[in-house]
């Protein structure tokens, strides 16, 4: 609005250097035994201008002392901007994001969203981290945890949603949070799987994978994004002013924050980029970045980079505006003390684990069950083996802001409420005989197994992405037993364990589930739920098949086991051990062939697609079903499979569910050289189904006419 324009140039008139290179520099909070604080250094900061947003601190009180400082001590009264890693819950914590893309189910993306933002809110958030958005191929990279998966149709889908639930659509509400879309772009492509390597890919990979998510998450009016840490064929992204500034501000039309991320503006040093702070600060304000995270090298730099003529005034000043903006759009100015008005109402704290619970419950994957689960409800003895059993602080993930174990609900506490009836031993596992006693005790074993919180998330990467031994040695004790064996597994990544698959009766995949983990997993161990996830991403046979995802490009020799020049290994199948959209349930769906409205598209005409789902199984049950299409033929290879629409359907035993879904031609076109879609006469495929395995897709055709 104008009075804001003529606000933010007001305070730009009145601001000195120093001050406006502190509105750009981001610094972090203290810790001490009682958790994050700002100390006297930090509050003279703070109080000088020489701060404009504050991370990592934690709690209203701290976080209100911080404000003071800013909007009571300082000369131009500006306040700060206090942000926080709020990826999946901040006190009542949801899911892992990989956990919540398994749902396929953006309504529920946007209410836990807006669950988080509302607890954090009220302690003082008004920025949160999330959501990543970056596509994840390669189980070995710890930050898969943080993804929506490997489809970037599903990402961008996850980015609208939580977008919207951060922020609403006023992001003045005291209960709106900034979202930052991250880390731009192709973080999850670095080499080999090993965090902070450099990542080097095509630009056509570039257009068609990477840049979508975040396209969708301007479209969706993302306040902010953050440059990953990592070089893009020899440019660091914090110094990439081709893809901040060439890419997202004007092609994209960002007109948000580009915030770095923590410490990367220094770190142009370590990449090689830059000699000093002065040539790193003058790297990173040139290519777009607005907020230097906690390095300190805008402050140290900008001064000097000023002066030596590396930066104009005009840039530090549009950086500043940026910022001015984003405090202004969030109502700091006129009420820098609305967030942070403390606790919520015990209704709501109790509706967000109502949430919670519903949203583990749809975030587990049934990856196979010969008929073991759902648990007789008279089931007499349940042995509760494993590290991850009673291991409620595991089940908040890596990024668990302000979550605490005390208030988790433990796999073993589940089972406990679940089955009442029942007497559960429970056993540890790391003293494997005491657990086998356990096991030989029981009708039925609960094994829990899988990864802490600390082998998955950042810095966390895995070259063997597998179950760690000492569990793989209980597993295969217990199985020897002969008695039913349900694994569950608790991970950020999928597990490499083509043993397990083998001799486990049923096998679920529970990510780390958050508050109400135990919980949700009771409701599907006894049926009272069906489970109803599915995977966002391929599950490897072998980490050699890395990355194994199902939207790859075909080859001039395809697959063929009756010829042996062609694409495949000696030593392991291609096929993964479960494919993108598998996930069972406790009831069976049969699908008719879709059905396309017209047979001819042109430009700018919608095409309606309908398949019938019928439940011929004999409870009810939830079902995602998927659209992709294939372009055999066109002036750059398409991939086997482009998945352009998914939906998941409720049916009850018998009941037949038709899903429908609108495509615009915009369905059928792919980025050209320049990134601008282009779109192609000819025959297009279009495939139906419960998932990327072939075998269980239907198809129909449609053919494009275009004015070409
Ligand atoms: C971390 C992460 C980034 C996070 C930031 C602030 O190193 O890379 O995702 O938002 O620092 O915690």
């Amino acid at each position: 609005m104008m009075e804001d324009a003529a606000r933010i140039e007001g305070l730009l008139r009145a601001m000195t250097l120093e001050e406006k290179v502190g509105q750009l520099t981001m610094i972090r909070a203290d810790f001490d035994a009682a958790g994050s604080t700002l100390l006297a250094p930090k509050l003279a900061d703070i109080a000088a201008g020489r701060a404009g947003s504050v991370l990592d601190l934690r709690g209203a009180s701290a976080i209100l002392l911080g404000q003071k400082a800013a909007v009571e001590n300082s000369r131009l009264k500006i306040p700060l901007l206090f942000t926080l890693d709020v990826l999946h819950g901040y006190r009542t914590i949801f899911p892992v994001p990989l956990g919540e893309a398994a749902a396929f189910e953006p309504d529920l993306w946007t209410r836990t969203a807006r669950a988080a933002a509302v607890e954090a809110a009220a302690d003082g958030i008004a920025l949160t981290y999330a959501p990543m958005l970056d596509v994840a191929r390669d189980p070995r990279w710890g930050r898969i945890v943080e993804s929506a998966g490997e489809d970037p149709f599903v990402t961008a889908r996850f980015a609208e949603a939580k977008v919207k639930g951060f922020q609403t659509d006023d992001l003045a509400r005291s209960d709106a949070v900034a979202a930052t879309a991250k880390h731009f772009a192709g973080y999850a492509a670095v080499n080999a799987g090993r965090e902070y390597a450099s990542a080097d890919f095509s630009q056509r990979t570039l257009e068609e994978v990477y840049l979508p998510p975040f396209a969708a998450s301007v479209n969706a009016g993302v306040a902010a994004i953050m440059p990953a840490f990592i070089e893009l064929a020899g440019v660091p992204l914090t110094a990439h002013r081709a893809l901040l500034t060439g890419v997202l501000r004007k092609r994209f039309g960002f007109d948000g924050v580009l915030v770095s991320d923590f410490f990367a503006v220094a770190e142009l040093i370590k990449h090689g980029v830059a000699a000093d702070a002065a040539e790193a600060a003058a790297l990173a304000l040139n290519a777009g970045v607005d907020i230097d995270m906690a390095s300190g090298t805008y402050t140290e730099g900008l001064p000097e980079a000023l002066a030596r003529g590396l930066v104009r005034i005009e840039t530090i000043d549009a950086a500043v505006r940026r910022v001015l903006a984003l405090k202004l759009a969030l109502g700091l100015f006129e009420k820098p003390y609305a967030r942070g008005e403390g606790a919520l109402a015990p209704a709501t704290i109790e509706a967000y684990r109502a949430l919670a619970r519903e949203a583990a419950r749809q975030s587990v994957v049934l990856l196979q069950n010969n008929g073991a689960l759902p648990l007789p409800a008279q089931t007499g003895r349940l042995a509760v083996i494993g590290p991850l059993a009673d291991a409620p602080g595991e089940m908040l993930g890596p990024w668990r802001a302000a979550g605490e174990a005390s208030e988790t609900v433990s796999f073993l506490a589940g089972v406990e409420t679940a089955f009442p009836q029942a007497t559960v031993i429970h056993a540890n596992g790391g003293d494997i005989p005491a657990a086998l006693e356990a096991a030989r005790a029981s009708d039925a074993v609960l094994l829990f197994l899988g990864e802490t919180a600390n082998m998955s998330g950042e810095a966390n990467s895995r070259a063997r992405p597998v179950i760690p031994e000492a569990q793989r040695a209980l597993a295969e004790a217990v199985f020897a037993l002969g008695k039913p064996v349900i694994v569950t597994l608790t991970s950020g990544r999928p597990l490499v364990a083509p043993w397990l698959f083998e001799k486990a009766h049923a096998v679920l995949a529970a990510w780390f589930l958050g508050s109400e983990a135990g919980n949700a997993l009771g409701d599907i161990l006894s049926g009272a739920a069906a489970p109803g996830g599915k995977l966002p991403l391929s599950w490897p046979f072998d980490a050699g098949q890395i990355p194994v995802y199902y939207g790859e490009r075909p080859t001039g020799r395809p697959a063929d086991p009756e010829n042996h020049d062609t694409s495949k290994y000696l030593d392991v199948p291609n096929a993964p051990q479960f494919p993108f959209g598998h996930g069972l349930t406790y009831t069976r769906f049969d699908y008719t062939e879709p059905r396309a409205s017209v047979a001819t598209l042109r430009p700018g005409e919608i095409l309606t697609v309908e398949v019938d789902i019928a439940n011929i199984g004999d409870v009810a049950g939830e079902e995602t079903v998927y659209l992709f299409i294939r372009d055999p033929l066109a002036s750059v290879t398409r991939p086997l499979l482009e998945l352009k629409a998914f939906t998941r359907i409720k049916a009850l035993p018998g009941e037949r569910v038709t899903a429908r879904f609108h495509l615009t031609t915009d369905a059928f076109s792919f980025p050209d050289a320049d990134g601008k879609p282009r779109l192609e006469p000819g025959e297009i495929e279009i495939l139906t189904g419960p998932g990327a395995a072939s075998s269980l897709l239907k198809r129909c055709r449609v053919h494009i006419v275009t004015n070409e």
